[in-house]
């Protein structure tokens, strides 16, 4: 039998049509099976009761699920047995029998008793990293530093792998770095050229090496901006001279990001494309003040419109009478210059004035910052506030369920997470204990 002091040798399992047995249907059952299905393995799972997705998983036939206690036999024919029963006895039984019959037991009660230890592992790309150092929790620090190393770059993931190639269309989300998706962290960290946009988590960018070559085409509304020919020209120009070209947008790159436009360009131009969806300021933004988009009982459907063109613009195409008749909620996007002209059509068609309204620019930003009104009263109070591009506008009662979360926040005592949406962040000019404490920003009109 092993003991605590010997060395352990670090294998990868290949497990792939092999069975593997695991006894216990609780938390550590719930950890390990995902895993090993993900590894392919043919999981019989031997416990009389067992956790609500480990259930899903049997009645989807992802494993098979014998429902109850262990018995002698259950292991023959394993290639390995995972001993979590929250019986110590079953589980020296398990691992006895495991031994006489050389199948490798992990026992998760007792390490020392254990012939084979778990490492922590984790994976960034590619690239799957287990660490023992003889303290699960240490080793799992290790795991993370290591993994969110090769994730940013700082680990040198663009050392000694095959050289990507083509485009991949990340999804930056609304701003937030912590937003951005874990696939596109790894994508960025293996990128030989960034092309990036106003909207895209811009803070991320100086993590890259020096060698990166980062290629600003910010769009300016009513300022600056780069044709969009000139991004895709260069976007192709790259990953044809076999640079790999990370073309980092904010939000998700199809939600009214023109991703679709530069997928079209490259798979013309025969350059592969990858997109990575990202997390959309049309929900993001609002959940970072505080708004939820539905709330049973309140609304049960949300849209997503463009106002890049006013309602009354013959390019528009938006069914502004049919949104206006409904009680669900409406996020608008690019909405900022043309709320009047929203307000107003939505009153004429039905809404009522009194209709709630949150306008949150720079959302997840340092500079978020909110305002609460009415339909009647928010294109008056925008432009009285000062309130600029990039802007989310939430309509619809859903306005009120934040002001409810806002109260609950301020009733938490200080050092409490931070509100809802992001624990812990806070608009940059709130500071101290009430920075950590803060309802969502707002400013009642
Ligand atoms: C061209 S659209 C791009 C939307 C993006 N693809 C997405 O999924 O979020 C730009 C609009 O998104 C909204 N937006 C994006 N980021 C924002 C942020 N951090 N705060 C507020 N609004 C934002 C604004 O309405 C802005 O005018």
């Amino acid at each position: 039998m092993a003991t605590t002091d010997d060395q352990p040798y670090l294998l990868g399992l290949r497990l792939r049509g092999r069975r593997v047995v695991v006894a216990g249907g609780g938390a550590v059952a719930g950890r390990r099976v995902p895993a090993l299905l993900d590894a392919g393995a043919d999981v019989l799972l031997v416990s009389p009761e067992v956790t609500g997705s480990l259930e899903d998983l049997a009645q989807a036939g992802r494993i098979h699920w014998a429902r109850r206690r262990y018995a002698a036999g259950d292991i023959d024919g394993a290639w390995l047995v995972c001993a979590c029963t929250d019986d110590p006895v079953v589980n020296a039984a398990i691992a006895a029998a495991a031994e006489t019959q050389r199948i490798w037991c992990v026992r998760a009660d007792d390490a020392s008793q254990s012939a084979v230890w778990t490492p922590a592992s984790g994976l960034a790309g590619d690239v799957r990293v287990g660490v023992l150092s003889g303290d699960p929790r240490r080793s799992a620090g290790i795991r993370d530093a290591i993994v969110a190393g090769l994730r940013t770059g700082s680990l040198g993931a663009r050392r000694g792998r095959g050289h990507r190639s083509g485009v991949a269309l990340v999804g930056g989300g609304p701003g937030d770095p912590g937003l951005l998706t874990v696939r596109g962290r790894q994508l960025l960290a293996e990128a030989d050229v960034v092309v990036t946009d106003r909207l895209a988590p811009r803070s991320v960018l100086h993590e890259l090496p020096p060698d990166v070559q980062i290629i600003d085409v910010a769009k300016i509304p009513y300022g600056r901006s780069v044709a969009q020919e000139h991004i895709n020209a260069a976007l192709i120009e790259h990953a044809q001279a076999g640079r790999f070209v990370v073309r980092l947008k904010g939000g998700d790159p199809y939600v009214f990001g023109r991703g679709s436009e530069e997928v079209i360009a490259c798979l013309r131009a025969g350059v592969p494309v990858t997109v990575v969806p990202g997390v959309t300021s049309a929900v993001a933004v609002p959940a970072a003040a505080g708004v939820p988009v539905t709330h049973r009982g309140v609304a049960q459907e949300f849209s997503v419109v463009s106002v890049h063109v006013a309602p009354d613009d013959e390019r528009s195409t938006v069914n502004w009478p049919a949104l206006a008749a409904t009680r669900g909620t409406l996020v608008l996007l690019m909405g900022v210059e043309r709320l009047a002209a929203v307000a107003d059509t939505l009153i004429r068609y039905g809404r009522s004035g009194s209709t709630p309204v949150s306008v949150i620019a720079d959302g997840t930003l340092p500079t978020q910052r909110t305002i609460v009104a009415t339909l009647d009263t928010v294109a008056p109070r925008v432009l009285k506030d000062g309130i600029r591009p990039p802007a989310v506008v939430v309509i619809g009662e859903v306005v009120n369920v934040a002001a409810e979360i806002a109260e609950l926040v301020r009733g938490m005592p200080p050092g409490a997470p931070g509100q809802p949406g992001l624990p812990g962040r806070a608009p940059a000019h709130r500071a101290g204990a009430e920075a950590q404490a803060t309802a969502p920003e707002t400013e009642q009109a």
